[in-house]
């Protein structure tokens, strides 16, 4: 059976799609590789030339969203604008892709006769919820454009289950990290960030007193998320996928310090706007509706990270 993955050119997409592909699915990825590229799926065209295809498009595109979700089973949205800044700098552009975009891909999965839309989501719905773990029964209160477009995506999703009974689920991400999420980028993601800095011989900047905490997991994880997600009952609702762990961004430095063999004090600088201070999953719904369990520890996650991060910073 074929399954679409939206957003598979990029970090998370890029290791949904090896998994399906591994599984014996069928898969089409479908991206317009604006923060993604096509180095993330090396090598698929050659092993899986059969039941592997990439689509370049825009989810915004209605008439080609129809021609390439036609005949798919499960729609697994990841494409995004990812990343707070980004939507800070850029509001407009978000809300775009993130609202108007993932509208037309539920719109659209629900005409083609699509079965399942699995929705890409994010902790930062949460905003600076008063207590921890954050679990999917307090209210929303997102901190940024982004925040507010992920959230977004969540309602259409629930709205069009209810109205349609179509079956969609949001999968609220909390910091996921590993292999190929990209360390150039301005808008990197703090683990690929620190990582990179340390290996040019470089303390990493922390914006804050590095007191924050995340909730950071590991990519195979969420990929795992995404298969149950697929496969249950779920519907209609948001479920957190985090690893039930939190780390301060300074015990972050520490453990990097201790895989790479480098003695870093972090630099200091101011707080930025729209970060949380706190995040911490709760994930009893993720096991209980899902049957998911993390299984990869956190510095477990960072040695492997380190280990595809090493040789490109040669
Ligand atoms: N990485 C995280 O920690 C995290 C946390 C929470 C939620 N998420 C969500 O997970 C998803 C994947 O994030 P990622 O970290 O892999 O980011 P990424 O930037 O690596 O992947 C996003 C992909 O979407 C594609 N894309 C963007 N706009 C598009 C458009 N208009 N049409 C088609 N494709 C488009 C990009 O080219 C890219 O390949 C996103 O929806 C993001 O919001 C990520």
């Amino acid at each position: 059976m074929l399954d679409v993955v939206t957003g598979g050119a990029g970090f998370i997409g890029s290791h949904l799609t090896r998994a399906l592909l591994k599984s014996g699915r069928e898969v089409r990825v479908v991206d317009d590789l604006s923060t993604g590229s096509l180095e993330n799926l090396n090598g698929l065209k050659t092993s899986f030339n059969e039941t592997y295809e990439f689509v370049e498009l825009d989810i915004r595109d209605t008439e080609g969203l129809k021609r390439v979700l036609d005949g798919a089973e499960i729609v697994y949205h990841q494409a995004a604008i990812p990343s707070v800044q980004r939507s800070i700098e850029n509001p407009l552009r978000s809300n775009h892709v993130n609202v108007g975009g993932t509208l037309n891909v539920l719109a659209v999965g629900h005409e083609v006769g699509v079965r399942k839309v699995v929705y890409a989501s994010s902790s930062s719905v949460y905003g600076d919820s008063e207590s921890l773990p954050k679990i999917e029964a307090m209210e929303a209160r997102p901190l940024s454009p982004y925040a507010v477009s992920k959230f977004a995506g969540e309602l259409y999703g629930r709205t069009l289950s209810r109205i349609h009974r179509f079956p969609t689920v949001g999968l609220r991400y909390f910091n996921v990290f590993g292999p190929r999420q990209n360390p150039a980028s301005r808008y990197a993601a703090v683990i690929p960030k620190f990582i990179t800095r340390m290996l040019a011989g470089q303390p990493p900047v922390i914006y804050g007193d590095g007191e924050q905490s995340r909730d950071f997991t590991y990519v195979e994880d969420v990929v795992n998320a995404n298969l149950l997600a697929a496969d249950s009952d779920a519907s209609g609702g948001s479920v957190n996928v985090g690893s039930g762990e939190r780390y301060t961004l300074n015990r972050l430095v520490g453990l990097l310090n201790e895989i790479l063999g480098t003695t870093f004090e972090p630099l200091y600088e101011e707080p930025r706007l729209g970060d949380v201070r706190h995040s911490l999953a709760g994930i009893d719904v993720a096991e209980s509706e899902l049957g998911y369990f993390p299984e990869i520890g956190f510095r477990e996650g960072l040695e492997r990270t380190v280990d595809w991060i090493e040789p490109l910073s040669h």
